[in-house]
């Protein structure tokens, strides 16, 4: 559905008489927005949005939240009803083709992503060029990267089929490369994928299997881990969506942006948040130490965030983070975990921090990140993986973003403005005559 027009604003510069008036958009739901295109030529002033918290950069039809109902829609189905009813691929495809599958187009979209799993053998030689203990997040970063140079001189991106094997290939290897990240780390063989084995099931096999021992799939962790998938997968414009569009809107190769995306991702104050919490909470040590942690955040001058709190767009809750609680409880049962001291220390944070003016007067709630680590720890994924797994899960979003943004004929360069605030243009002086 194209945006359609609501109307108008008008904006005068004050104390002339020069005045211009702004078309007013709407979506299918959300606020109107001014489509400020022609504010310059017009009136000569551009906008200031410092982090764009008040800027559309794209229209998109593939993911939408409401930040104060805490509703978040992946094509128009609540995360809600997919997470309980559908899987993560069936998601992607989702995410990608804009509609739910039907059996036949499911299983070949299936069997599409499954046969691009393995790696070029030129790419296994990669792993060896980085340190043991290099982060997993850089090692992403560069083997995502070096994709690029594989499928790079044949890769037409005007022809939608090579859009859509781009697409495949992303969402198939990506895991490979996250679990090969991994193992290399530690030392142990990397272990091929297994096509025969469900998404998230062959990641963990990935992830787990040594080649000297039987592998035992548990499908509890399995189907957690495609939950998990599930409410990663998109997230309309967040910080490395938006590097994938920007660098994609260059007409760089799509492997390269989606690296781009994974570097975005890494930051604490994005997918880094996950490894970000729980270093927290070990950090905290006990729960008496609670009180005096709060205290911290609170303090100004400490600079100190309540990792896994706050989101941009969420100003009531974080509706991934009631999945995330309520699955987090359920694995940890299921797995006969009881009186996990770690999911203790975080409900108690939780309890403190939503009970505190600071935290309430500015809407700061649990996101997504504040309990996904929790789970992901009981299911023995190693800390340092928690944000490669986001990356693993946020590549189909990536992908379907690049590859609307592409396709949409009104796509142009993207190219933010800047107020300068430097020097006034000044002369040249000879080296000799500087004091
Ligand atoms: N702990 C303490 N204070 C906070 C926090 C926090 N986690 N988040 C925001 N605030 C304060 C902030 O200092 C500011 O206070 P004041 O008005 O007194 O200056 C106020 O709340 C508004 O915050 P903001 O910095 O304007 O919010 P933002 O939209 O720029 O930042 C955020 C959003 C997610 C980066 C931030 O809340 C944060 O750093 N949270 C911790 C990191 C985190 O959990 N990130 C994961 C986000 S969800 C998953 C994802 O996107 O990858």
């Amino acid at each position: 559905m194209p945006t359609t027009p609501k109307g108008s604003l008008t904006v005068t510069l004050d104390g002339t008489n020069r005045t211009t008036t702004l078309p007013l958009l709407g979506g299918t739901i959300g606020p109107e927005v001014a489509d400020i295109r022609r504010l310059y030529s017009d009136l000569g002033v551009f906008t200031y949005d410092i982090g764009y918290g008040g800027t559309a950069a794209t229209e998109s039809r593939i993911t939408y939240i409401d930040g104060d109902e805490g509703i978040l829609l992946y094509r128009g189905y609540p995360i809600e009803q997919l997470a309980e009813n559908s899987n993560f691929l069936e998601v992607s495809y989702l995410l990608l083709y804009g509609e739910l599958p039907n059996a036949a187009q499911m299983a070949e979209f299936t069997h599409g992503v499954t046969n691009h799993t393995m790696l070029h053998e030129q790419i296994r030689r990669f792993f060896e060029g980085f340190r043991r203990d290099a982060h997993p997040m850089a090692v992403m970063c560069g083997v995502v990267g070096a994709l690029s140079a594989f499928y790079h001189e044949n890769l037409d991106t005007s022809d939608p089929r090579q859009r859509e094997i781009a697409a495949f290939r992303l969402i198939a290897k990506v895991p490979t490369i996250a679990a090969w990240a991994y193992k290399y780390r530690v030392g142990q063989p990397l272990m091929y994928p297994r096509n025969d084995l469900g998404y998230a099931e062959n990641f963990l096999y990935m992830l787990n299997a040594v080649p000297t021992e039987p592998w035992k799939s548990n499908p509890v962790l399995s189907k957690a881990m495609d939950l998990i998938m599930i409410l990663h997968a998109d997230h309309e414009q967040n910080a490395s969506t938006s590097t994938v569009r920007l660098i994609g809107s260059t007409g760089a190769n799509p492997y390269a942006a989606v690296a781009g995306g994974i570097a975005a991702l890494w930051g604490p104050a994005h997918g880094g948040a996950n490894e970000a919490v729980l270093k927290m909470l070990a950090e905290i040590g006990t729960p008496e130490n609670i009180p005096d942690f709060i205290a911290q955040v609170k303090d100004k001058g400490s600079h100190t965030k309540l990792m896994g709190f706050g989101h941009r767009v969420y100003k009531n809750f974080d509706p991934r983070a009631k999945i995330m609680k309520e699955t987090c409880h359920a694995v940890l049962a299921e797995l006969g975990i009881k009186n996990d001291p770690t999911l203790a220390m975080a409900m108690e944070m939780e309890r403190i921090a939503l009970e505190d003016d600071y935290f309430v007067s500015r809407k700061l709630y649990p996101n997504v990140d504040f309990y996904s680590g929790i789970i992901l720890k009981a299911m023995g994924i190693p800390t340092e993986m928690f944000t490669v797994l986001f990356a693993v899960a946020r590549t189909v979003g990536w992908v379907s973003q690049w590859k609307e943004m592409i396709e949409d004929p009104a796509q142009r360069i993207g190219r933010p403005r800047q107020i300068y605030t430097g020097e006034a243009p000044r002369d040249y002086a000879p080296l000799d005559t500087r004091g």
